[in-house]
């Protein structure tokens, strides 16, 4: 009790504070998602989300090459391709974005950890995750026929040379589908990073100008988890880890904050990835374009708080900033 206790006597030496500081902070913590695009000599700056571009294939070394400076272990791919179908076949073709995308990152720096997304909402015309069906007068996405699909996709990027993939569109059994894929078709050592609580969110807002994969009609709420549910996230996250995720994810992470430690504390043996998602990358820019917020200070802080609710490591576009500032 006060008067004995004090517990600003911890704060006073600035090394003391670093002594007893509880959470830590490292580029080694961080995945950068890139936007990979058709075309040749593209770099073409996304307007909602300063500081990132696409990318054509060919402007990929020289990125490559800074994130490794930078001490960031790896990447997540995102494709912008050439031509989008009803059914996404770049997605799952030997010379789709993606599959040129990872051929050319594994020529520059083998030793990249490459990540892919495993999703069809970049690569088909109407913008969702998978095939659509009608039933009884609702158009959606056919969870079962789509499996097969991503089962295709997945297996793909793995003879491209992916080292991960990450599936992201939230349809049942998917793990279970995959791991099988991957498994028969000589890729059992290959890890999935499941998109385990992945909700309908405002926030993908700027990411789906990034990457063209606004839905054309509708939204995804039929697959993606609303955001009301806290609970429904534990029994996903619980089916994906029997269907043998090797590592979780909750998405978005800031107003996640409570999932992400709901889920650490039920699965404290697994590693949980969250990811740190376009619309608060693009609020953090505009307050600090503003003169609003400090920048650094900011980022920092929201990064620490990802890694303080529970996450292993931060998907997010901060990452070449933050680890400039962590240096
Ligand atoms: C694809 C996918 C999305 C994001 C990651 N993978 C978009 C979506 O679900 O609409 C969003 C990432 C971000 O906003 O940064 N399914």
């Amino acid at each position: 009790m006060f008067p004995s206790t004090r517990l600003r006597r911890l704060r006073r030496h600035p090394q003391l504070r670093e002594l007893v500081r509880e959470t830590s902070l490292s580029p080694g913590d961080f995945i950068l998602p890139l936007f990979v695009r058709h075309g040749r000599g593209q770099h073409i700056p996304i307007g909602s989300m300063p500081g990132q571009s696409q990318l054509s294939v060919d402007r990929l070394a020289a990125e490559i090459r800074e994130i490794r400076t930078l001490g960031i272990p790896g990447v997540i791919l995102f494709g912008i391709p050439e031509h989008k179908d009803a059914t996404g076949s770049d997605a799952r073709s030997k010379t789709g974005i993606i599959q040129q995308a990872i051929q050319e990152i594994k020529s520059v720096d083998d030793s990249l950890l490459v990540i892919t997304d495993v999703c069809y909402c970049e690569f088909t015309d109407h913008g969702h995750c998978g095939i659509l069906k009608e039933e009884h007068g609702l158009v959606d996405v056919d969870n079962d026929a789509t499996l097969r699909i991503l089962q295709e996709q997945a297996v793909s990027h793995a003879q491209a040379g992916a080292d991960m993939i990450a599936p992201s569109g939230m349809m049942d059994g998917m793990i279970d589908a995959l791991r099988q894929a991957l498994d028969e078709s000589g890729y059992s050592h290959l890890p999935i990073m499941s998109y385990a609580a992945k909700y309908c969110s405002g926030f993908y807002g700027p990411f789906r100008d990034a990457a063209e994969s606004a839905p054309q009609f509708g939204n995804r709420a039929t697959y993606q988890m609303d955001p009301a549910n806290s609970n429904e996230a534990l029994r996903e996250v619980e089916l994906d880890v029997t269907e043998g995720a090797d590592i979780l994810m909750v998405k978005p992470a800031l107003s996640y904050l409570d999932i992400i430690r709901r889920v650490k504390d039920a699965f404290p043996e697994l590693p949980l990835a969250a990811y740190n998602v376009s619309g608060e990358y693009a609020m953090v820019k505009a307050a600090a374009a503003n003169g609003w917020i400090d920048e650094q200070r900011v980022t920092l802080e929201i990064l620490t708080s990802i890694r303080r609710a529970g996450a292993d490591m931060i998907l997010t576009y901060h990452a070449k900033d933050a680890a400039r500032w962590l240096a």
